[in-house]
């Protein structure tokens, strides 16, 4: 078994970061799990992981949670930022001052705690940040600038920093989910029918809506996600990126090999198809083969 490590991972009150504490603890680390909702973590504290309430929006819980750990630990050798959220909606609807709370949770938030985290990294000479990014870093749909956006932010600010902490013995990398089973498309698909459902953009909200309506049936399950993270944590030469989940190594490829224009044809062709399938699926008119699971 690897050595135990200390893990700070952020948004572990569901999906994704849920899962990957989890699967951390269970491999014997020493985890402590970050959100606001606490009562959402009691399974995380039956089985042994430190729990510590924190909005990464409010710098004083950052500085606290750090400073339990130096604490408690004296040390910490992985920070994961994985909180975040999906801010859908044409631009021309979404309030500026939402684009900008989107902003805070996933970048600034990622980034400040990652400020907070550095100078205990560099002091031991050794560290791992893994910044959950989206197939969304690389990609884009319409209807979903501000969270592509934040998410294009983190794959290249992400970059930067792992040139300049490597001399300090600290390795960055980058966790690319395609379509992952969580809260995400729900709060996604909320947001995006709220702002637009009845705007001049209702049409492309309603079939944007149904391809986030349908990730309950066909994204792969967390558990995915958390097998990278373990990867990201315990690989001797870590990888800059890493990727998997529903749609994600097709997405990553078409848009390293098509233009612009072919990409945006292929997402426009996806979205009509995705909201056929949710049409049929609504009306209980599929019939036929078993949908594939993802495990
Ligand atoms: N699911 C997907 O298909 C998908 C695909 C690509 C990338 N991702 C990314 O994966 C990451 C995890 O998402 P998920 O899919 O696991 O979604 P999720 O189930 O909605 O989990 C999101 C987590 O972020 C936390 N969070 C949100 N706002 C926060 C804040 N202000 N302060 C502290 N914590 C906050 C939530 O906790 P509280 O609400 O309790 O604070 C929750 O634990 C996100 O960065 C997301 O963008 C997801």
């Amino acid at each position: 078994m690897a050595k135990p490590r200390v893990i700070l991972i952020t948004g572990a009150s569901s999906g994704i970061g849920k899962a990957t504490a989890l699967k951390l603890q269970a491999q014997g680390n020493i985890v402590y799990g970050a959100a606001r909702r606490i009562e959402k973590m009691t399974d995380l504290a039956a089985a042994g992981v430190h729990v510590l309430k924190i909005d990464v929006t409010d710098e004083k819980t950052l500085i606290a949670a750090v400073k339990t750990i130096q604490v408690e630990q004296q040390r910490l050798d992985v920070l994961i930022n994985n909180a975040g959220y999906g801010s859908y909606g044409a631009l021309e609807d979404v309030p500026l001052s939402e684009g900008e709370y989107q902003f805070k949770v996933n970048v600034f938030g990622v980034m400040r705690l990652t400020q907070l985290v550095l100078p205990i990294m560099r002091a031991q000479h050794r560290g791992r940040i893994i910044n959950v990014s989206s197939i969304g870093g690389k990609i884009y749909q319409p209807l979903s600038a501000w969270y592509m956006g934040t998410k294009h932010a983190i794959e290249g600010m992400s970059d930067a920093i792992r040139m300049e902490v490597a001399p300090f013995g600290i390795d960055v990398s980058i966790i690319e989910p395609g379509g992952i089973k969580t809260e995400w498309a729900g709060i996604a698909e909320k947001k995006l029918l709220e702002v637009s459902g009845e705007t001049a953009y209702h049409e492309q909200a309603i079939k944007v809506g149904a391809i986030l309506s349908l990730f309950d049936q066909f994204a792969s399950n967390p558990g995915v996600i958390a097998k990278l993270m373990v990867r990201a944590v315990n690989d001797v030469k870590p990888k800059s990126r890493y990727h998997a989940g529903m749609g994600s190594g097709l997405s990553l490829t078409a848009r390293k090999w098509l233009s612009d224009r072919q990409f945006d044809k292929m997402m426009t062709t996806a979205i009509n198809g995705a909201a056929k399938l949710a049409k049929l699926e609504h009306h209980g008119q599929r019939t036929g083969k078993r949908h594939y699971q993802h495990n």
